[in-house]
């Protein structure tokens, strides 16, 4: 018998009515979706009947993008995802929150928390945030500094971490005849004094099924790479051709091996806006239908949150000015890239680079029908750059029901992804162990970083 082809790994990721910043304008898009829990439970349904690994939600702890234009805001992930929890049994639940703006502690607490809420599909989107409007919501004039950031989020994971496994499994004495809950030398205060954080621990929450959440990054800096390289089990990216996604596939793999750990227990999933249609017209007239029902003057300021610059309606016809190097960039430094790369390559106006920026801000957008969309997403798959996607439907819900009804069936019929769960926990679903704890490990685990 021949083994099962290696299987791909599919993420949702949600975002409002659509990634689409005009999709709230189609008829079937709801004006107030983004606030309506059973909005969200229709789509993690929708998610676990195509048995995804997981749903996926952005955050950032500040008003971003313009509301004159589109519904704009968000609920707190880490507060929806304990109501999916309830509705659903299988698919991963994956939350962001910000290292930047956060204390440990907390953190720590809640995602243990939605870890034993959800049996074990628990999943933590490690982000830095990158915009200056969050900053001002902290006391801050300015964004900290890009490597600042990122120094932090470093001691800001060894500090969870530390929490996460301050109580060893067999703790549990629960005698009830001798008044012995637990074993108080299986629960270990962490001592934690680093540059960033004074923690004595230990946390209020006992091991949970998974030890802790999946670890996920999503920045694509040399910082972002490195913080991956060291800490994620899962990365989502954003490469607009399969010659840059093979390249940051083979770095990244690269930089995780030379610290000692296995690339193969960490997944890489770029992102990819599907825009389908039963047929390939049907599809263009959807995009096209998407692209004219864009405002200017949002992608513009859009534009500007991403790369850093303002630009205004007087260089709509014009090429993307010289925008020096991104290394400068204190933001998004790996968008930065994608998007001035793209318009060079392309040789798109500002006009154009908008259309091509509405559906994914960066991310590939691809038009085409059902088996088109495997076609890519197998031939990624097949090529070294990609473990699987992070799947980015411009409509929600209609554009993820269509995923699920029409793509992820193809690409079953070609053995390449599941027809139903065969874990329980989200690391399962990505076929990953659960981790060591520090104090019972038998095995070594990789050597951290001195915090
Ligand atoms: C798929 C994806 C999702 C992201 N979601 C968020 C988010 O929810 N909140 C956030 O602050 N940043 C988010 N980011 C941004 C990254 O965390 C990171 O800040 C950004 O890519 C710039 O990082 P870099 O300077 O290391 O390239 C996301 C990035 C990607 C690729």
């Amino acid at each position: 018998m021949s083994a099962r082809p290696r299987q791909l790994h599919l993420n949702a990721f949600l975002m409002t009515v659509g990634h689409h910043e005009a999709a709230w304008r189609f008829p079937e898009s709801s004006l107030l979706g983004a606030w309506d829990l059973q909005h969200y439970i229709h789509l993690a349904e929708a998610a676990e009947r195509g048995t995804f690994d997981s749903i996926f939600f952005g955050d950032g702890p500040a008003l971003q993008g313009d509301p004159r234009y589109r519904p704009v805001g968000r609920l707190d992930p880490t507060v929806l995802l304990p109501a999916l929890a309830g509705v659903t049994k299988h698919v991963g639940l994956v939350a962001t929150a910000s290292t930047t703006y956060n204390e440990p502690y907390n953190l720590a607490r809640r995602f243990a928390s939605i870890d034993h809420i959800s049996n074990g599909r628990a999943g933590w989107n490690i982000v830095t945030t990158a915009g200056a409007d969050a900053a001002a919501n902290f006391g801050l004039d300015e964004v900290p500094e890009h490597r600042h950031r990122y120094e932090r989020a470093a001691e800001f994971v060894e500090v969870c971490l530390k929490l996460w496994e301050s109580w060893e499994d067999d703790f549990l004495i629960g005698d009830k005849a001798a008044g012995r809950y637990a074993d108080g030398g299986k629960i270990h205060p962490i001592e934690h004094v680093g540059r960033f954080f004074r923690v004595r621990g230990p946390l209020n929450v006992p091991p949970t099924p998974q030890r802790h959440p999946l670890l996920v990054q999503a920045g694509s800096s040399e910082d972002g790479r490195d913080f991956a390289a060291r800490y994620a089990e899962a990365v989502f990216t954003a490469q607009q051709t399969l010659e840059d996604g093979q390249q940051f596939y083979a770095d990244l793999k690269r930089r995780i091996a030379a610290l000692g750990r296995d690339p193969a227990r960490v997944k890489i999933l770029p992102g990819i806006v599907p825009v389908l249609g039963s047929t390939e017209a049907e599809a263009q007239a959807r995009e096209a239908e998407l692209a004219r029902l864009q405002v200017a003057e949002y992608g513009l300021k859009q534009l500007g949150s991403l790369i850093g610059v303002q630009l205004t309606e007087d260089d709509l016809d014009r090429p993307l000015p010289d925008l020096g190097p991104a290394s400068a960039v204190q933001g998004h430094q790996s968008r930065f890239t994608v998007i001035t790369d793209l318009a060079r390559r392309e040789g798109l106006t500002v006009r154009q680079l908008l259309v091509r920026l509405g559906g994914g801000r960066g991310h590939r957008t691809f038009t085409g029908t059902p088996e088109q969309v495997a076609d890519t997403i197998q031939h990624w798959f097949e090529s070294g750059a990609a473990d699987g996607f992070n799947v980015m439907p411009p409509l929600l819900p209609g554009g993820l029901d269509e995923f699920v009804d029409h793509v992820v069936p193809e690409l079953r019929r070609r053995g390449l992804f599941r027809h139903e769960y065969t874990g329980k926990t989200l690391r399962e679903h990505y076929g990953l162990e659960r981790p060591d704890n520090r104090y019972t490990s038998v095995r070594k685990l990789p050597e951290v970083r001195a915090v």
